[in-house]
């Protein structure tokens, strides 16, 4: 192994941007008219943008040229030739359907297998996942293994799904009311914390037993190949590719955001061997993103998924994508920041109802951590927590699972340098965390309400 510990970007800078310095001054204004809610911030007036990994990432000089590739032919474009390629070179999946994100790929599956009277299993369902499906009026149920659950517990695979669980669901609520089992990869509502090959087998049994189709959300799916190359006995030697094949052939469909682990800046994709499925599905696309073989994108943007799938497998990149987030998780570690251990793949997570155990969840500690981040610092988090999954749909409030800041690093974007702000910052406020106020929700839509809710403090 190498003896050197700095991170070596595996790259140079090709082309930049500018950051944007301000002062707490502004910001504190700024908060203000944002109703304290950082996703109403202009982006403008953040300095350390960690609000999301989704296509935020820097994209590779190869990926640019492959953009002038781009056939903007409606039908049958060699870009969407490219795309397929691409794709099924990882998931050799019969049907891939491109979508314009994640989401969309969701929508249109749960339209198709949803509806009142089913249930949808997941590891954790991300928001969007977990909103398409009671969208169709289904159950979304989290099965998550007990050790995800604990912040502080050192596992190596905590984004494991708990199969005992599995079973006793299904038998509960019949096999026939539960059209697909969804695992997601790397499970990002839980800590970004990744899935064991040996789980997904187990996971596969019980759906074989059942006769049930098993899905992967597969956003970040080479950082979970990589989690599974260091941590997973006997993988050591294999390739990331071999790995990713691996998951993909435990599956029966995936969906897919290519702002992940597409290392691109917009795309998605949904893909299955159940041909009478994918007849259904298509039909759903081209009422709402477009023909077959471009979906909702541009064929640009397909040449740009398929250099990005060719570059996200790469060890050496994967490598440095997985160190600079631990190194995070580390730092504050040793400062004594409360934070899920062991680091995400995607993103540390600092656990706010640990560190401010003075604010009741339902004063969203999260909340109130992540605008103190960004008024000290300039930084942009994400609460993940009682704000973004306490509204329950009957409309009643309960305190999530974990209340957690999530601090998202995009891909190839910062240095280890504004890296180590971060860290100067988190501290800084860390240090000063019995100071800090709960929060109130003034304003409020009927879903997904940490988008677009208003705060006022306490
Ligand atoms: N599934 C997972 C696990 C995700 O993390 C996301 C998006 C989606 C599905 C939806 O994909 O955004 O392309 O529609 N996660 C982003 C995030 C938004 O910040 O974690 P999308």
């Amino acid at each position: 192994m190498n003896r050197w510990k700095t991170i070596v970007e595996p790259f140079r800078i090709h082309s930049v941007e500018p950051a944007h310095f301000s002062t707490v001054e502004e910001r504190t204004a700024w908060l203000e008219e944002a109703g304290h809610n950082l996703f109403n911030l202009r982006a403008d007036r953040v300095l350390i943008d960690l609000l999301t990994d989704s296509g935020t990432g820097a994209m590779s000089r190869d990926q640019w040229a492959a953009i002038q590739q781009g056939d903007e032919s409606y039908a049958g474009s060699p870009s969407w030739y490219r795309f397929l390629a691409a794709v099924q070179n990882l998931f050799p999946f019969e049907h891939v359907i491109p979508t314009h994100q994640g989401r969309a790929a969701e929508k249109i599956l749960f339209s198709v297998i949803g509806g009142p009277g089913k249930v949808i299993p997941n590891n954790t369902h991300f928001d969007t996942t977990r909103a398409n499906v009671e969208f169709t009026g289904a159950e979304a149920v989290d099965l998550v293994i007990a050790e995800g659950k604990r912040p502080e517990l050192e596992h190596p695979f905590k984004g494991n799904m708990d199969v005992v669980a599995l079973e006793e669901l299904i038998l509960a609520r019949g096999a026939q009311n539960i059209p697909v089992v969804f695992v997601t990869i790397t499970n990002n509502s839980g800590g970004g914390q990744p899935v064991s090959l040996a789980n997904l087998r187990a996971v596969r049994a019980v759906c074989d037993k059942y006769d049930l189709p098993l899905f992967l959300d597969g956003c970040r799916f080479a950082e979970n190949a990589w989690f599974i190359h260091e941590r997973e006995e006997g993988q050591q030697d294999r390739s990331i590719v071999d790995i990713v094949r691996d998951i993909g052939a435990l599956a029966d469909g995936m969906t897919m955001s290519a702002k992940k682990d597409g290392m691109a800046n917009i795309g998605g994709w949904l893909a299955m061997n159940d041909d009478a499925l994918a007849v259904q599905c298509r039909n759903m696309l081209i009422l709402t993103e477009g023909f077959p073989t471009y979906g909702g994108l541009a064929g640009r943007d397909l040449e740009a998924i398929a250099q990005g799938l060719a570059e996200v497998v790469d060890p050496n990149y994967l490598r440095y994508r997985i160190r600079s987030t631990a190194y995070l998780a580390d730092a504050l570690s040793a400062a004594g920041v409360p934070v899920v251990r062991p680091a995400g793949g995607h993103a540390v997570y600092l656990d706010a109802r640990s560190l401010l155990s003075h604010i009741p969840p339902l004063q969203y500690p999260g909340q109130a951590l992540a605008t103190a981040l960004y008024l000290q610092g300039g930084i942009r988090g994400c609460e993940i927590g009682t704000v973004m999954f306490g509204r329950q749909p009957d409309g009643s409030e309960i305190p999530a699972a974990m209340d957690l800041v999530r601090l998202a690093i995009p891909r190839r974007t910062y240095t280890q340098s504004h890296i180590d702000y971060v860290i100067e910052v988190v501290t800084w406020v860390a240090e000063r965390a019995s100071e800090l106020k709960g929060m109130r929700i003034v304003d409020e839509p009927p879903a997904l309400r940490h988008f677009t809710a208003r705060f006022g403090p306490l």
